[in-house]
């Protein structure tokens, strides 16, 4: 069947055999199945750039439901099965007024993925919220547990991108949140910029997430109207030599500070700065308003992306001599 609706690139690979999974029991029994050894999990599809066709059973993961843990007056513990949707999940807390995702609002994609790229924008990430996932070895179907602790999370990054790659299935995601006292992150400046615009001095976690909406709205594509995989690269982070470097002879260009030694630089700007922006090559581009998205206009194949993907990195090489990573999965 073809995957060009399970993929937010809306990239038309095929894949040999597929199954939706919707209860553990028969994850594991699937896991068991030997008549097809090659096994390839799909979630939201939003992470990932297909660039040719699954020769192997893809498991369509839709595992569903959202319950309470534990609460006290001040914080809740949520269970979340990992086929939820990000969003819907977001919607949810809001609902109930429990504080900690708004920040995260309308970021495409599954809550079983949100752990293995440390989802994160305008000043949260997930890890800020996490408290455990479970997740099924693929060998043996076993469940396991992974506290904050083992998941060594970092910018875009955590374990289950490095020693546990490929080991692991998530199957939930265990978040704590707040009921009373929300910790507001306002401090990121088109958030502020959105509050003041609506004359917002004491915001609540929905004037939060409609400022977030509103900024991604504005910059972001909608994958639902133009396929796409939100920043196809990481942001590069320098050590300070290079970023004074850098610096130097780029004294206009934004950057954040890690830590004393080390220097983040947005990537989108430069890719914008080798013009790429707005730039499209058949059907595969660069997004019109934030540099670092690339898009599929229609037809593109996965290849297609790759190579623009290729050229860009090659020219940003050349021109400010710093490597970008891309931030999406390649399946090559
Ligand atoms: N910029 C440009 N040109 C562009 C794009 C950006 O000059 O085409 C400049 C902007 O002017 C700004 C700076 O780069 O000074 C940063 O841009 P922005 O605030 O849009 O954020 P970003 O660094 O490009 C990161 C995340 C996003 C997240 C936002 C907000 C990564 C790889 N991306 O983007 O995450 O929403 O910050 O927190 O860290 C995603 O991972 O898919 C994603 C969208």
């Amino acid at each position: 069947i073809s995957l060009k609706e399970y993929n937010t690139f809306g990239i038309d690979a095929k894949a040999r055999f597929f199954v939706e999974i919707t209860g553990l029991a028969q994850l594991q029994k699937v896991l068991e199945l030997k008549a097809y050894p090659e096994k390839f999990i799909l979630s939201g599809g939003s992470n990932i750039l297909l660039t040719k066709d699954i020769d192997a059973l893809v498991m369509n993961l839709k595992l569903k439901g959202i319950s309470i843990v534990e609460e006290n007056d001040e914080t809740v513990e949520i269970k979340v099965m990992a086929g939820e949707n990000w969003h819907q999940l977001v919607l949810w807390t809001l609902e109930h007024d429990f504080g900690g995702l708004e920040n995260l609002s309308l970021i495409p994609g599954n809550v079983g993925t949100a752990p293995i790229q440390n989802i994160g924008a305008y000043g949260v990430e997930l890890k800020d919220v996490f408290v455990s996932c479970a997740a099924m070895d693929m060998k043996t179907g076993e469940l396991v547990g992974f506290e904050k602790e083992d998941c060594q999370f970092g910018y875009r990054d955590s374990i289950f991108k490095n020693d546990a790659k490929g080991k692991y299935i998530i199957t939930s995601v265990n978040l704590r949140l707040t009921k009373k006292n929300h910790n507001l992150q306002t401090g990121y400046g088109a958030i502020e910029a959105q509050l003041k615009e609506n004359n917002i001095v004491y915001p609540t976690i929905q004037d939060i997430s409609n400022a977030v909406i509103a900024i991604r709205q504005s910059k972001l594509p909608d994958p639902k109207k133009i396929g796409n995989s939100g920043s196809f690269f990481k942001n590069p982070i320098v050590s300070k030599k290079k970023f004074d470097k850098f610096r130097k002879a780029n004294p206009e260009a934004p950057f954040y500070e890690v830590d004393e030694n080390e220097y983040k630089i947005p990537a989108g700007w430069l890719i914008e700065q080798c013009g790429f922006k707005g730039k499209r090559f058949a059907d595969a581009g660069v997004h019109e308003k934030q540099a670092l998205v690339l898009v599929n206009h229609g037809n593109a194949t996965g290849k297609e992306i790759l190579y623009l993907a290729k050229n860009i990195q090659e020219e940003v090489k050349k021109k400010f001599g710093i490597k970008i990573q891309p931030e999406v999965n390649l399946i090559k």
